[in-house]
């Protein structure tokens, strides 16, 4: 790998986003999203889902009920970053985000979701609730009706506009930034590591 080219470190980029989608030991499986909730920054870790290199989106899977939901509605704005200490690259993406509750798109995603995951979504009163104790929420998956947790089911579709990758090497780290304007023309350009 030539870290030392931008056009061969997007490629390297985007085939580590892409990877990270089924390989569970890439902490590119797990990224770190961050959104605006009043005037604060929330983080937090999210399972990738899919990712599409042309079109510039990772899709995640929320609860709708969920705070982040929430701030993504009211501002869009999202930053992910991940690193992965097996590669010894960072990537950091900022774009916006919307979401998909109760249309095609959901609908899609829910029926490739196995049931482990569908489970959480019957969860009552939806994640960040404020809850006295905690055990009163645990349930068994052969209890419900897996299906009924549709109605709680988002999936975030986050788009970035720009992507700064940062590679760890002894020889000299290597870190540069590619900006998309909004006719998908790129810019980039090397930063001091
Ligand atoms: C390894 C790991 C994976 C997670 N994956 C997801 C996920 O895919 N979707 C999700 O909504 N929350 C996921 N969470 C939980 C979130 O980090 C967070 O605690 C929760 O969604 C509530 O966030 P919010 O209050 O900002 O909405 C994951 C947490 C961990 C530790």
């Amino acid at each position: 790998m030539n870290y030392n080219n931008k056009a061969k470190i997007m490629q390297r980029a985007f085939e580590l986003i892409r990877d990270g989608i089924k390989n569970r030991s890439s902490l590119f499986h797990t990224l770190t999203m961050s959104t605006i909730h009043d005037q604060e920054i929330y983080s937090r870790v999210m399972v990738l889902r899919d990712f599409n290199a042309s079109k510039r989106f990772l899709r995640f899977h929320s609860d709708y009920r969920s705070k982040k939901v929430q701030a993504i509605k009211n501002n869009p704005a999202t930053s992910v970053i991940g690193y992965d200490p097996e590669s010894k690259t960072q990537i950091r993406m900022v774009g916006t985000s919307i979401i998909n509750h109760n249309n095609k798109e959901s609908k899609k995603a829910w029926k490739e979701s196995q049931a482990i995951s569908k489970k959480c979504y019957s969860v009552k009163d939806g994640s960040s609730h404020a809850i006295v104790n905690p055990e009163l929420y645990d349930f068994h998956i052969k209890d419900i009706d897996l299906e009924n947790g549709y109605k709680n089911f988002a999936t975030i579709i986050f788009t970035f506009s720009s992507l700064e990758f940062l590679y760890l090497q002894r020889s000299g780290h290597r870190r540069c930034k590619f900006i998309w304007d909004k006719e998908g023309k790129v810019k980039s350009y090397w930063l001091v590591p």
